[in-house]
């Protein structure tokens, strides 16, 4: 697998820092809701930042999975985001944050996040591991976000390729070869 990589975009390291910056700014932010906030992960690729993310704020919380694909099997570009299944609960009168681990195209948050509106959140935040520097990821109101990078396609701490490279502590990019 080790093979496979061109290079370290993030290390492990600096992500630890910025997820726990990121933390305490969320923790700050929602301090006074006594109720406490419900947290949305998009599963597969959130599934890591979230774990880390979450260990880090010390309020009340409920954990609710969805789960949207839009880079099925081999894809480095979006084939449009699908909602695969959702376990939402009542999110009636909840103060959502959406946790993603990066925003590419957008399609995949602006797909959930007026799905929850609609679902009668009282309020929809969101939080991105990583942005990429395109225009339509800039075009969606991120409220939180660890790292803007280039627009290229990276795998590592949840992100895949073909649903491999998940597991990965550090965001990488790979050799144009495993592509072909
Ligand atoms: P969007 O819907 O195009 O904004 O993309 C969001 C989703 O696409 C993310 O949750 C990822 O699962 C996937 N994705 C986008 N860019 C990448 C990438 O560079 N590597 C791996 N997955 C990506
Ligand atoms: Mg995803």
């Amino acid at each position: 697998m080790l093979d496979d990589l061109e290079k370290v975009l993030i290390d492990a390291s600096r992500i630890r820092d910025r997820v726990r910056e990121l933390a305490r700014q969320i923790t700050h932010d929602y301090a006074d809701i006594d109720s406490g906030i419900t947290i949305v992960p998009i599963m597969t690729g959130a599934m890591i930042f979230t774990s880390d993310l979450i260990r880090e704020m010390p309020i009340k919380m409920k954990i609710n999975l969805m789960t949207v694909s839009s880079y099925p099997g081999k894809s480095v570009r979006t084939q449009g985001a699908s909602l695969l299944s959702q376990q939402l609960g009542d999110v009636h009168g909840r103060h959502v944050l959406l946790v993603d681990d990066i925003l590419d195209s957008g399609g995949t948050l602006q797909l959930v996040a007026p799905l929850l509106k609609q679902l009668g959140a009282e309020s929809v935040r969101i939080c991105v591991l990583l942005r990429k520097d395109r225009p339509t990821a800039r075009a969606v109101q991120a409220d939180y976000v660890g790292f803007d990078i280039p627009d290229e396609f990276v795998i590592g701490y949840g992100l895949d390729y073909d649903n491999i490279y998940r597991n990965l502590p550090d965001i990488c990019t790979l050799k144009p070869s495993v592509y072909s």
